[in-house]
């Protein structure tokens, strides 16, 4: 499976992340969180007290930060500049700031390039928003993975506290909104892609179902 590379997007609470992990298990491949980098750099924008309601301060320090991708399924992590920031990008502030970081183009520009150096040969899962469109467009696998809005508010809901399924659901459309009307790189399914609905599943038959067309494409 070295050379394999299986395109992940979708939006949040589809189910990527646990997906693609899975995935990456079991068939002893890498798996890269690109939404993690966009979280590193919004996290470090934050601490370092830049505007980011203003895309020209985010844009001058976009090269600023080191980060650094761990990629084993079983314990992936991202560090900023050395330490560790796994836990810290998971906070309420930086869900609510990440996607106006991640609409500056300085920053995609240095991102996809920092995950296309990482997919090097391949042997990796890779997940996203632009994964099969613009970092791996010949990527021979391409899933899009959706859900219902309820369905993915409910899944987050369970994975936070202290929230409600609805004003997670208000949250998420407010987030996709933005992922997907950006000017540079949005959301969206590339048209090789094959869309799997997860609404109706649970993790495991998620995983048998991507399985299944990675060895019907390889
Ligand atoms: O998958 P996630 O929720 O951790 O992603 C966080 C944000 O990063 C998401 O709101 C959009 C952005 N993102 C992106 O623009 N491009 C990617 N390839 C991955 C994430």
């Amino acid at each position: 499976m070295t050379g394999l590379v299986v395109a992940m997007d979708g939006p949040s609470g589809s189910g990527k992340s646990s997906a693609s992990r899975g995935v990456a298990r079991a068939l002893g491949l890498r798996y890269l969180d690109t939404g993690a980098m966009y979280r590193a750099i919004t996290w470090w924008m934050l601490r370092q007290e830049v505007d980011i309601a203003d895309p020209a301060a985010v844009a001058a320090r976009a090269l600023d930060p080191e980060l650094t991708m761990g990629t084993d399924p079983d314990a992936p992590s991202v560090a900023v500049d050395g330490a560790d920031a796994s836990g810290p990008i998971r906070t309420a502030e930086v869900t609510a700031a990440v996607s106006a970081v991640s609409a500056v183009p300085e920053v995609r520009r240095r991102l996809v390039a920092q995950q296309r150096e990482i997919i090097g040969d391949g042997g990796i899962v890779v997940e996203g928003r632009d994964i099969g469109t613009v970092v791996t467009p010949d990527a021979p696998v391409k899933i899009y993975l959706t859900a219902s809005a309820e369905a993915r508010a409910a899944r987050r809901t369970a994975e936070l506290t202290g929230t409600t399924v609805e004003a997670q659901k208000a949250a998420m459309a407010r987030r996709d909104t933005l992922d997907s009307t950006r000017k540079t790189d949005p959301l969206s399914m590339a048209p090789d892609a094959v869309e799997l609905d997860t609404t109706p599943l649970n993790l495991d038959e998620v995983i048998a179902e991507v399985l299944r067309v990675i060895k019907e494409k390889v």
